[in-house]
């Protein structure tokens, strides 16, 4: 298991659109425990391989699926357990009900919160780590943070949800820390970048 250096906005690799897994393999299951570590380490709730620099559709998030049903319950405040992991590989949202409002963060857009408008609740259908289709609904909360990793797949981060004015204050004030602190490339890429 590894730390891995997360990519930050506006690197070319967050606007891409990934790549279907074709064999869920060792490869797979290797990145996807990585992943994992990377974001309990963060700490984050969701994590998508893009933001590794991995332009693959998998995604892990900090949320249990009990019953076929990811849905927040009284004493899931310890959301950073691993108890509450789910790993999946070529996500899709097959249905959408209602919407919600709900500020978000990423871990690729840093310091900032911008409300996105999601579907209320969704149903998933997608591969486990053993290659396994799953299928499962997911609302509230956990429906947001799906939705959000799912369309880091699609090349959709908050910043590019940002209007293209509040867009360039925003890489203004991130590049200006950037130059500060030395951790990351003037593009978001990690510091030396890997690979
Ligand atoms: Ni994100």
């Amino acid at each position: 298991m590894a730390i891995l250096p997360i990519y930050e906005v506006p690197h070319p690799i967050l606007t891409e659109v990934s790549k279907p897994v074709t064999t869920v393999d060792d490869r797979v299951r290797t990145l996807l425990d990585d992943m994992a570590e990377t974001m309990f380490a963060a700490p984050g709730v969701g994590l998508a391989a893009p933001q590794v620099g991995v332009s693959e559709r998998i995604i892990v998030a900090a949320v249990p699926i009990r019953d076929g049903v990811a849905r927040e319950e009284e004493g899931d405040e310890d959301e950073g357990s691993k108890a509450f992991l789910t790993e999946l590989v070529n996500p899709v949202i097959v249905e959408r009900h209602g919407t919600l409002l709900f500020d978000e963060g990423c871990l690729s857009v840093p310091d900032l919160v911008f409300e996105v408008e999601r579907a209320e609740a969704i149903v998933i259908e997608a591969l486990d780590r053993n290659g396994e289709p799953i299928r499962f609904r997911a609302e509230g909360f956990y429906a947001v943070i799906f939705q959000h990793e799912i369309d880091h797949l699609d090349g959709i981060t908050l910043y590019g949800r940002m209007g293209p004015f509040k867009r360039k204050l925003y890489l203004k004030k991130v590049q200006k820390q950037r130059m500060k602190d030395g951790a990351r490339s003037k593009d978001g890429a990690p510091v030396p970048t890997p690979g």
